[in-house]
């Protein structure tokens, strides 16, 4: 029997050759406000994204109140790579990918639970909660140099959250998540910080698929108030308190949108002349403490309504809690995971009340998210024709119309009806998808 020299120890991932990257420049021209739809459509710019849109920026996974405990977990998605967020024993929140080291089976096949370990269901390799190989069947069948150290389970660069908001990056030299939100957190706050404290989720996480491109989707909740009177119009005349349907209550709503160099968007009708929240949650609040609290152009704008994108793929409504990812699943399809967001100290039955009206308005069957999914899927269907490909689409509302200084909203700020979120979340879209990512560079590593 020949014994073979101890082979250096492997890496959990090494170079491979980078598929030719196209200049996307030629799909958006975001001075003029001309977008070309193919974006939504081509396979190899979805395999482009994935690369340099998903596997750089900081990504949407879980809500801290659904890791209470170490050995508490969720699985989940970062672009098309599934992934495990579990509490350790240290109480640290880590991230994995879902695969074992072995053959690449999905390690952990459960949504959510809790766990001492992870065993695949393969052959039975096991993993500890800080990912490291502390079982294998048949070690003796094993060369001596097989080390279980160099066959933990790849972990993701780095992990951060915002207030409750877990987020995580497989980029090692991504900015702080607090960088990456910039502007975006007051915004975000506005929704997050209502409560001393803090939020959680309840009702677990509801998830549907989608034909329609994520952007589309993510575009909307970033920059859209404009089609909530039209797409919308019946459900606001069922959820209407005057019963006099949309146009008196919502058209021409003055109120301001917000866009970001980091992609984000928000948008929200400012001292909003209707309410289509919950009664039950409305009569919760105690608005002159929450205006103390969050000062009144909180208030009086994003707290209550509107909508909002945290790029490139976590949206949220305030008016209803839900929270929401939509995970891409090829340039067709998305598959779209929300969850209901309610603050800590609400009692029991308005934590509910939240929650059903979330699933009444914004469940799958919700009578908003059908509208929605409806325009999206179309959109996708008219996208496989071929003279529909080479037809550009009008991004112009509000081009030119904002400033960097108004006096109650940070950031970059122009009116409610407007593109501005769309063409900054485009334009972010661009910058990443032509700027080389991490992985691409020689010198970086690959854990
Ligand atoms: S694939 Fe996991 S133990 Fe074989
Ligand atoms: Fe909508």
């Amino acid at each position: 029997m020949t014994i073979a020299p101890t082979p250096a120890a492997p890496r959990a991932g090494w170079r491979t050759p980078s598929p030719a990257s196209a200049d996307v420049s030629a799909y958006l021209d975001l001075e003029r406000g001309v977008l070309d739809r193919r974006i939504w459509k081509d396979e190899a710019l979805y395999q482009q994204e994935l690369r340099r849109v998903f596997a750089p920026s900081w990504l949407f996974l879980a809500h801290e109140s659904q890791l209470p405990k170490p050995g508490d977990f969720v699985t989940a998605y970062m672009g098309e790579d599934p992934v495990i967020a579990v509490r350790g024993k240290d109480r640290r929140v880590r991230v994995f990918l879902n695969t074992c080291r072995h053959r690449g089976m999905r390690l952990c096949r459960a949504d959510a639970g809790s766990t001492k370990k992870f065993t695949c269901s393969y052959h039975g390799w096991a993993y500890d909660l800080d990912g490291s190989l502390v079982n294998v069947p048949n070690p003796d069948a094993y060369p001596d140099h097989f080390d279980t150290a160099d066959w933990g389970l790849r972990e993701v660069a780095r992990v951060d959250s915002h207030k409750g908001l877990v987020f995580a990056t497989w980029n090692p030299a991504a900015p702080a998540l607090t960088e990456a939100l910039g502007d975006m957190a007051w915004y975000m706050d506005a929704f997050l910080d209502r409560d001393p404290e803090g939020t959680e989720v309840v009702g677990g996480v509801t998830k549907w698929v989608l034909e329609g491109n994520w952007k589309l989707a993510a575009e909307q909740f970033a920059s859209d108030w404009y089609h909530v009177n039209m797409a919308h119009a019946s459900a606001l005349m069922v959820m209407s308190p005057t019963g006099r349907g949309p146009k008196s209550e919502i058209a021409n709503t003055p109120g301001r949108q917000f866009t970001s160099p980091e992609g984000h968007g928000a948008g929200f009708p400012v001292h909003p002349r209707s309410r289509f929240d919950d009664q039950t949650v409305h009569g919760y609040y105690d608005y002159d403490q929450l205006r103390g609290r969050l000062g009144d152009a909180r208030v009086e704008g994003p707290m209550t309504t509107g909508h909002a994108t945290v790029f490139p793929n976590f949206s949220y409504l305030p008016v209803n809690g839900t929270i929401r990812v939509w995970n891409p699943k090829g340039p067709d399809r998305m598959e779209v995971w929300t969850w209901t967001l309610v603050d800590r100290s609400m009692p029991e039955d308005v934590k509910q009340a939240q929650r059903l009206y979330n699933l009444r308005t914004f469940g799958p069957s919700g009578i908003f998210e059908q509208d929605d999914g409806e325009n999206w899927s179309e959109i996708q269907a008219v996208s496989r024709g071929f003279i529909a490909n080479d037809t550009r689409l009008n991004y112009q509302m509000g081009l030119g119309i904002h400033r960097d200084d108004d006096p109650d909203y940070p950031g970059r700020v122009g009116e409610l009806y407007s593109d501005n979120a769309a063409r900054g979340f485009y334009g972010r879209w661009r910058d990443l998808m032509n700027t080389p990512a991490w992985h691409e560079n020689p010198e970086a590593s690959h854990g």
